[in-house]
């Protein structure tokens, strides 16, 4: 469905992407790990064509995005990092707003659907900008799902929600991938095994692990977030003498201090 082949991205003299590959499939939910500043956003700005690659090109049913812009939008979902939202709006009006700017027909059927969807019908008239954080990224997550497209790209989609909200937005996700070809972003590496059946981490824009959830936990480490340290820092590890270590130092140290204190 969807193939990422060799992209790169250079900001000046800076390489965010270096020579990036993957692919998913109608049903797949591919969790993208990474440090911050790895470049996950950059790609998923490549993807939903915001940024143009240097190099590489990006293929939806093995049609280069680049040679149909507007028909592969159409089959993009995109919740971009930190939901930029038009604040003054009401819910209501901004998902019109993106069906009409969408070329959607049936505007006032699909608004009404997603906002059902979504749970937002209670608060559909009350602008934006004062909604709460987790009613603000289930509208952004609405203008997402507003056209049913086959590729649904979520960076951090459930960054700073309530345990709660999290739940809800993972049980969302997995009700829509039966049908779709997901791809999210996320620091909470809990969530991965959740509601992810392949995940891929990269770092310096470089991809340094592709697999299965169950393949990554696999890897040395007692859990995710001992996995992703040895990806992410395995030299910084080797040559840092372990903390145990420097307490023994320190306490012979305190022992010959306390010997050669005077009495
Ligand atoms: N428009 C830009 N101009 C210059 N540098 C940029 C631009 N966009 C991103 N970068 C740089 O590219 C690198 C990758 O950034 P990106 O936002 O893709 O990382 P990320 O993996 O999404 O990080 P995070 O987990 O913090 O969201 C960073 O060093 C960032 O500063
Ligand atoms: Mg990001």
């Amino acid at each position: 469905m969807l193939e990422v082949k060799n992209i790169s991205k250079s900001f000046g003299d800076f390489k965010a992407i270096d020579k990036l590959s993957f692919e998913v499939k109608i049903g797949d939910v591919m969790g993208f790990l990474g440090p911050n500043g790895a470049g996950k956003t950059t790609s998923m700005r490549v993807i939903t064509q915001f940024l143009k690659p240097d190099s590489g090109s990006v293929h939806i049913n093995k049609i280069n995005i680049a040679d149909d812009s507007i028909g592969s939008k159409s089959l993009i979902g995109y919740l971009p990092e930190g939901v930029p939202l038009y604040q003054d709006f009401s819910a209501y009006l901004y998902l019109k707003y993106v069906a009409e700017v969408r070329g959607l027909e049936n505007i006032e059927e699909n608004v009404n659907n997603v906002l059902t969807d979504l749970q937002l019908q209670e608060i559909k008239n009350v602008p934006i900008e004062t909604l709460s954080k987790g009613y603000k990224r289930r509208v952004g997550l609405a203008q997402a799902l507003i056209h049913d497209p086959k590729i649904l790209i979520l960076d951090e989609p459930t960054d700073g929600l309530d345990p709660l909200q999290k739940f809800e937005v993972r049980k969302l996700i997995k009700n829509l991938s039966k049908k779709k070809a997901i791809i999210i972003s996320t620091h909470i590496l809990d969530e991965v095994p959740e509601v992810c059946n392949k995940c891929l981490v990269i770092n310096n824009g470089k991809k340094i692990f592709e697999g299965s959830p169950a393949e990554l936990k696999k890897r040395k480490g007692k859990n995710l977030d001992e996995v992703f340290r040895e990806l992410i820092v395995p030299s910084k590890k080797k040559t840092k003498s372990s903390p145990t270590k420097s307490k023994k130092i320190k306490s012979k140290n305190l022992n010959k201090v306390l010997r050669k204190s005077p009495k």
